[in-house]
């Protein structure tokens, strides 16, 4: 055994310039601003505007970002892997393609499809990597276009999503930092309450399909807050006491930013105050598999080596989870 550890060394994050305030929704679905704040805790969200640009557009500038202020250079990457369920195609993965574009012709990439819980997946893919020593340079990255699948006639999905990339490097660590611990799991029988019905190989794009707005994500929002609410607490609970981790020496809760009302659930039920929680939602919405790595972008100047954090998410499949690092 080696004490080896996977440890995120840097981080950075691509938010696209045009802002869709709940003012504007007002003009497009019958709902309201103070409906949608006080239900979801979301003021505006981000969309990336433009013909032809798609999640590796958002996805080039948060690895380029990552890549200049690491100081590595591209060929340095070994593994780029893309958590994103609004790839550029159906085929071939995003991850190939924000490589191309940034540079990167050493090594390999690879896309994860877990929506919300992308980036959690991704990110104990790539620690395995690391810690077997088979990677010196890994980069996750959380990216997607959630308006390229947003209906928005459609009030109770539409308020909810925005467009942004974010991306870790994780290198191997021998200073005790680094992920130490996580809990991850899945239940497909959660699958038709969030999701994007055609499109797929079970209901390929028809002319009907099209006309029945069936590529676009629908959510029963209902069944889904119950389940991420008990998932995310779940997770979060079994790694804090298979950890002996106390509402004292946890430094920061990373939640999954799908609803406000979501995450100051989860951090009551697992007794952690909400000074401790990150929260980007008011300003971006839910990014799908990038709410994780832009929480720590955003809060980046706060954080210090030897924090105790958990990063947890709960997404489409179902899929969900919790992981304990220390920052590096
Ligand atoms: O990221 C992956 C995981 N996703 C999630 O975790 C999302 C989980 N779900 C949610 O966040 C919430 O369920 C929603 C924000 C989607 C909905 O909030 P809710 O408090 O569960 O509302 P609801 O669906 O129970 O609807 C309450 C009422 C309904 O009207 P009636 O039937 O009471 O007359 C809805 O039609 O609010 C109505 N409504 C709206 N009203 C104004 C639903 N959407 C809107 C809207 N504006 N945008």
């Amino acid at each position: 055994m080696t004490n080896i550890s996977a440890g995120i060394t840097a981080v950075h994050g691509y938010l696209p310039e045009h802002v869709v305030t709940n003012h504007d929704l007002e003009k497009m679905v019958d709902t309201n601003d103070e409906w949608i704040r006080s239900r979801t805790g979301i003021s505006e969200r981000r969309v990336l505007q433009g013909e032809g640009k798609g999640a590796s557009t958002m996805g080039e500038q948060a690895v380029k970002g990552l890549l200049e202020k690491s100081g590595l250079q591209p060929d340095q990457v070994d593994l780029l892997i893309c958590a994103t369920v609004t790839g550029d195609y159906v085929f071939p993965d995003t991850a190939n393609i924000v490589r191309h574009k940034v540079g990167i012709t050493s090594g390999w990439g690879f896309d994860v499809n877990a929506a919300c819980s992308g980036f959690l997946y991704a990110l104990n893919i790539g620690r395995q990597f690391v810690q077997t020593g088979a990677c010196k340079n890994v980069i996750i990255l959380g990216v997607d276009k959630m308006s390229a699948i947003v209906d928005y006639t459609d009030r109770t999905t539409c308020i909810l999503f925005g467009d942004g990339a974010g991306a870790v490097l994780l290198q191997p660590v021998e200073d005790g930092t680094g992920i130490i611990d996580s809990e991850l799991l899945s239940d497909g029988s959660g699958s038709e309450f969030l999701f994007q019905k055609a499109g797929g190989s079970k209901y390929p794009a028809t002319a009907e399909t099209v006309a029945n707005r069936e590529h676009f994500a629908q959510q029963d929002g209902r069944t889904v807050f119950k389940a991420a609410v008990s998932g995310m607490v779940g997770a979060v609970q079994t790694v804090m006491e298979r950890n002996a981790i106390t509402q004292d020496s946890l430094a920061w809760l990373v939640p999954h930013q799908a609803n406000l009302r979501i995450i100051s659930t989860v951090a009551s039920m697992a007794d952690i105050s909400m000074d401790k929680v990150m929260v980007t939602i008011e300003k971006y919405g839910n990014t799908t598999a990038a709410t994780l790595p832009l929480c720590l972008w955003q809060y980046e100047d706060q954080l210090r080596k030897n924090d105790q954090i958990i990063l947890t998410a709960f997404g489409g499949g179902y899929t969900w989870g919790a992981t304990y690092l220390k920052w590096s």
